[in-house]
């Protein structure tokens, strides 16, 4: 079996972080979130985290030459060798074939690309109700899966489980429609591969990971 390098492509709110951390937990592929690493860069204060502040706080995309060098430089790390989860990238046609190339480049292929599927109705309700653990990057909803402890994660024990910047509604309302070139750019270019798998995504965060691994172990085996 060749290696597993897996995209996760979903609207805000579909679901992706939450599936990343279960296939980083189940089989220890590396969850890489371009969002995470953007509001670590901002959090570290660097120059990658001033120049990309005012697109994240606006919901709008980061310019893809800011995108695709961060990428271009976590994807050469050694611990992303043996498998990944792109969680938030490609999100423009012009990422999807930069990506293309830099894994040419290293020798390596894409095994699959998961398009976890959900109506907009329920993504401001999944969105404006979610906590985000600061440690580990862990979602608990307020609603669907809270905490058992208020304030403390689930998964690292953490405390201060926080609400993003951009997790209101009308900012979501903004995400949503920077959606629009993942649907028309990023999902054609990944379907005329044949790699492209849709998952429900209003389905619960287990019944969703159960049908993401029962395609990754079908053809496993
Ligand atoms: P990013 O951080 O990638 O945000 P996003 O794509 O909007 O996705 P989210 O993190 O909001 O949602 P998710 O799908 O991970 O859902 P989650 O699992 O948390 O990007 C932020 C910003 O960075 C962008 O706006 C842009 O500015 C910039 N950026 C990042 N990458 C870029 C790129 N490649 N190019 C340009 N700019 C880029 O779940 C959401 C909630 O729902 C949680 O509370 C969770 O508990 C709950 N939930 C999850 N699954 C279920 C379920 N099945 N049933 C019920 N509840 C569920």
């Amino acid at each position: 079996m060749g290696d597993r390098n897996i995209i996760l492509v979903g609207a805000p709110g579909s679901g992706k972080g939450t599936q990343a951390k279960r296939l980083l937990d189940a089989y220890g592929l590396q969850q890489i979130s371009t969002g995470d690493m953007l509001r670590s860069a901002r959090r570290a204060g660097t120059e990658l985290g001033e120049r990309t502040q005012a697109y994240m706080d606006a919901g709008k995309l980061v310019p893809d030459d800011l995108i695709i060098e961060l990428m271009r430089a976590r994807l050469a790390e050694a611990d992303v060798r043996n498998g990944f989860v792109l969680d938030g990238f490609p999100r423009t046609g012009a990422q999807a074939m930069a990506l293309d190339r830099m894994l040419q480049d290293g020798g390596r292929a894409l095994s699959h690309v998961f398009v976890v599927d959900v109506s907009d109705d329920v993504i401001v309700e999944r969105i404006t109700g979610r906590l985000s653990c600061p440690s580990c990057g862990f979602v608990h909803h307020v609603r669907f899966s809270p905490p058992r402890e208020p304030g403390v994660c689930g998964r690292c024990g953490a405390s201060g489980l926080y609400q993003r910047e951009d997790d209101t509604e009308a900012k979501v309302r903004v995400r949503l429609s920077a959606y629009a070139s993942v649907r028309e750019e990023v999902i054609p270019h990944y379907s005329a591969q044949g790699l492209v798998t849709w998952i429900d995504g209003l389905q619960p965060p287990d019944v969703v990971f159960a049908e993401i691994r029962s395609v990754l172990e079908t053809e496993a085996s």
